[in-house]
């Protein structure tokens, strides 16, 4: 790949995903667009690139941002975020719906940029354990990524059984299933578990996102890292659209909104809360 390829396949996925492309990327870029090269038989990179515009149908376009996008991953990543949520968020949205009379309507809580699902499904078990506490608690968690290949996999709900070394045990008893075939060191998330959490592929730059309901709250975590400053101000600024007041958004702890102008305050280091 020429330097000038280069240049213009990272500007095009920086307008289609937000993905920062430097010039410190272009082995990695080679190396994974390499084999969608193999897979379709195109010969050179130039002419994978007029592939890839020239696809009306997009089709090309959702394997090549599945190649660009990094997916790392953990159930019980950054864990102080989810006794934040179980030790303050919940208990007062549970008094706030008392108060209000709005007992019928579901705590609403999106996964934004989800990956193969160890986020979505983490949260599904801290409201599963919250909802048994509280009765007549109900939630529904809303999962979006661009890649559609991690989006796959979320779905199918199948881990080794050691990325699971986090999850405390008496959760694991409860919602994980082992491989009949002992030899495979193999879990997956129980069905009751998988159905409450609603996976669908969303580009968070689609400048539309929009939600029937206001949502109580958004982990959008480990994702706005790799977008420049000015895409993640104005992420971040339709994200405050969708929140209702007073909802949270969560962020990853190596990113910061230090400096933008945005109807939030922080509460604890990377917990942020919707002014009314
Ligand atoms: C590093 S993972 C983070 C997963 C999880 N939130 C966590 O903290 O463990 C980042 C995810 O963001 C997704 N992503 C990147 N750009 C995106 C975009 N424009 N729209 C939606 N998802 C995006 C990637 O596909 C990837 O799965």
């Amino acid at each position: 790949m020429t330097q000038s390829e280069f240049g213009r396949f990272s500007e095009f996925i920086g307008n289609q995903c937000g993905i920062k492309m430097p010039l410190s990327k272009k082995v990695m870029l080679e190396a994974r667009l390499q084999k969608r090269l193999r897979t379709l038989g195109i010969k050179t990179f130039a002419e994978y690139y007029e592939f890839v515009i020239g696809d009306g149908e997009h089709k090309e376009l959702v394997h090549m941002l599945d190649a660009v996008t990094t997916n790392k991953t953990d159930f019980f990543r950054e864990p102080g975020h989810f006794q934040y949520l179980t030790d303050h968020v919940l208990p007062e949205y549970v008094e706030e719906r008392e108060r209000n009379g709005q007992r019928d309507r579901p705590f609403l809580i999106w996964s934004a940029g989800c990956s193969t699902g160890e986020e979505p499904y983490t949260l599904a078990m801290v409201l599963s354990e919250f909802a048994e506490k509280n009765s007549g608690f109900r939630f529904t968690i809303l999962a979006t990524d661009l890649s559609m290949r991690v989006l796959n996999r979320a779905k199918d709900a199948i881990y080794d059984a050691e990325r699971l070394a986090d999850v405390p045990i008496a959760l694991k008893q409860k919602y994980l299933l082992r491989s009949r075939d002992r030899s495979q060191s193999k879990v997956r998330i129980v069905p009751a578990l998988r159905s409450t959490v609603q996976f669908q592929r969303l580009n968070l730059m689609e400048e539309a996102f929009t939600f029937a309901e206001p949502l109580d709250v958004i982990f959008c975590r480990n994702v706005i890292i790799y977008f420049d400053r000015q895409t993640q101000e104005q992420l971040i600024t339709r994200f405050c659209r969708t929140l209702k007041p007073e909802g949270h958004l969560f962020l990853g702890h190596s990113e910061s909104i230090h400096g933008f102008d945005l109807p939030l305050r922080r509460l604890v280091s990377t917990v942020y809360r919707k002014t009314s």
